[in-house]
């Protein structure tokens, strides 16, 4: 990792880091792709309060890491070990600050999870949701092996139903095969 560099878990105590975070990514990432009403209300406070439940909600399924460079947060990685009987380990959220996009933060972070996933079981495939509309993501998943399993309608926003794509590798094992990680 280059120097600066330094991934660690986030606690309840991120939750408003990380909440931000998300909002500043979603409001540059999602435009057209979510409701304006819904990126151009209160987005912080309310990703904020969601970080919040979750990181607060304690429990060993969830494990949440932040990249942090020179201790300036700058990306961050939401895993749920065990999501899905059928689609595994679900990668819940991948954001990097949208200036930082494209220097290997994305792939750092998608590292830590497989070797997370690999950990508890390494038989399970992983999974994300990538909304309708965002190809860039797509393609970045798709060009580390992930294969488009299927379109459904998810809660991505409550109240809002958005089409979004599942993208799956088989296992742990595949998705650092595609991000070239030798274990
Ligand atoms: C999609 C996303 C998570 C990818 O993360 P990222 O940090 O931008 O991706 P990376 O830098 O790891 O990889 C992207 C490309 O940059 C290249 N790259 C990696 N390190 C690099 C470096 N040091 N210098 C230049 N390019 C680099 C990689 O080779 C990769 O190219 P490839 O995809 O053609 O193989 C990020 O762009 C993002 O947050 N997007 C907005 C929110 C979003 O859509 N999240 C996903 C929700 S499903």
């Amino acid at each position: 990792m280059a120097d600066g560099l330094r991934i660690r878990l986030a606690t309840a105590a991120d939750a408003a880091v990380v909440g931000a975070l998300h909002a500043e990514s979603w409001r540059s990432a999602y435009r057209g792709l979510l409701p304006d009403a819904a990126l151009d209300g209160d987005l912080v406070a309310e990703r904020q309060q969601t970080w919040a439940d979750r990181l607060g909600a304690g429990g060993t399924r969830r494990l949440t890491w932040l990249l942090l460079e020179d201790d300036a947060p700058e990306a961050f990685l939401s895993l749920v070990l065990e999501e899905d009987p059928v689609h595994g380990h679900l990668i819940d959220n991948l954001h990097v600050r949208p200036h930082l996009k494209s220097r290997g933060h994305g792939r750092l972070l998608l590292a830590e999870a497989a070797h997370a996933a690999a950990r508890h079981d390494p038989a399970q495939p992983l999974h994300l949701l990538v909304l309708d509309g965002n190809w860039p993501a797509a393609r970045f998943y798709e060009r580390l092996g992930a294969r488009h399993v299927e379109t459904l309608e998810d809660d991505h926003l409550s109240g809002t139903r958005v089409r979004s794509h599942r993208y799956r590798w088989t296992n742990a094992g595949a998705l650092l095969a595609g991000l070239g990680v030798t274990r």
